[in-house]
């Protein structure tokens, strides 16, 4: 093992966990040097392509290990607070995968361990390092973009059906983690109604509507029950309207040079606004060509060699959280809206008074 790299440990090596196995063994500044899981079958199986790491059941053997410096967390989303509390509590760097946790409370309680210990918290909100979502704000910060109307987004597809969570709590922290990021905001409400058109115990469709500062508005879409798969989103403003469609790997951004603006009223109009409709070119920039999972994972290992705070932190992981809660809380109201403020206010979380250095 090389002295200075960096000693990960991965706990679930399900469906998704895997891939964090190979991408830091790939990395040429870490060493996976544990694989830990539940289920015995998967563990051997994983074991097999990845001989280097130690295997095991136990989180606590897994967790004296000396040379494991830090752990992602990559088990179902009800399991991640008890897991990474016990990661922290053992002194250890942690990436969870998303939804960083199920509760607000236990959200808090882990960025505010994280904190204490002086440990990098950092959550897997993919998309952020995803190169299009980048480009997309990008072009977001020129002042060209104009006004921001709305966005929206879909993100469906036929299963995989979960046994923790509904459809929401699996899909949409990816859009609300996006629309956080491009906005640079979280919402003041939100209005969702969900349906178990499976005759799941749980949602298995959800539409959310979401109130941002600035009268934006963003809309969600999320669904195991659809058979085509889609990952778009759409945002609209009043000099263009861009398309991020991530199953287009030809086109995966289109930029759309059209928009409707109004101009001043003329005298003889009344004091009628009038419209103006501008037609424009359609173009699709080059969008690098980077694994998103990757990139978080040597963003992760910059954040603990550098003790900078990840792009998303705890912080940014809570705030999607709390926006789930309200999204829960309006489903069982048939889609009354709720304030997200008022789940955030009731549960304020005191950050260290240093100021905050992201990495980016
Ligand atoms: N970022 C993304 O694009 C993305 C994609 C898929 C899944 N995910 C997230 O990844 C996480 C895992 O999802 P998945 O699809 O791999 O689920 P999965 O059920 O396939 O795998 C979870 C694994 O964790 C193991 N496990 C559970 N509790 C454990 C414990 N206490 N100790 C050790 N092992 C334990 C299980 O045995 C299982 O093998 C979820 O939080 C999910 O939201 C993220």
């Amino acid at each position: 093992m090389m002295t200075n790299s960096i000693g990960i440990a991965v706990v679930g090596c399900g469906y998704w966990g895997v891939n964090y196995v190979r991408v830091f063994n790939e990395l040429t500044d870490t060493d996976v040097v544990a694989i830990c899981d539940q289920r015995t079958a998967r563990l051997a199986e994983i074991g097999q392509r990845f001989p280097g790491a130690h295997q095991t059941d136990s989180l606590d053997y897994m967790l004296q290990l000396e040379d494991v410096d830090a752990v992602v967390v990559c088990t179902g989303a009800t399991t991640h607070f008890e897991v990474a509390s016990r990661c922290i509590a053992a002194g250890k760097h942690v990436l969870i995968e998303k939804p960083l946790t199920t509760r607000v409370e236990d959200a808090e309680r882990l960025t505010t361990m994280a904190d204490e210990a002086g440990v990098t918290l950092m959550v897997g909100h993919t998309f952020l390092y995803n190169p299009a979502v980048e480009l997309l704000k990008e072009y977001l910060g020129r002042s060209d973009m104009g006004e921001i109307y709305y966005l929206y987004s879909s993100r469906t597809n036929l299963g995989p059906i979960r046994q923790d969570v509904n459809a929401l709590w699996d899909l949409a922290p990816h859009d609300i983690s996006i629309f956080n990021y491009l906005l640079d905001s979280t919402p003041l409400w939100v209005s969702a109604v969900g349906a178990k058109v499976l005759k799941n115990r749980r949602e298995d469709v959800g539409f959310v509507s979401l109130g941002y500062p600035n009268n934006v508005v963003g809309n969600l879409h999320v669904s195991w029950a659809d058979p085509n798969k889609v990952r778009q989103l759409v945002l609209v403003g009043s000099n263009r309207r861009i398309v991020f469609d991530d199953l287009n790997p030809l086109e995966r951004v289109k930029i759309f040079e059209k928009g409707v603006s109004r101009v001043e009223p003329e005298a003889a109009s009344y004091g009628e606004f009038q419209y103006r409709m501008r037609d424009g070119d359609i173009s699709s920039p080059r969008v690098e060509a980077s694994e998103p999972l990757k990139n978080q994972c040597q963003h992760f290992i910059k954040c603990i060699a550098t003790a900078q705070r990840p792009r998303t932190d705890g912080r940014a992981g809570l705030e999607v959280v709390q926006v789930m809660t309200a999204i829960d809380r309006s489903i069982a109201q048939n889609g009354a809206p709720v304030s997200v403020e008022q789940i955030a206010l009731s549960n304020p979380v005191m950050y260290p008074s240093q100021e905050r250095v992201y990495a980016f």
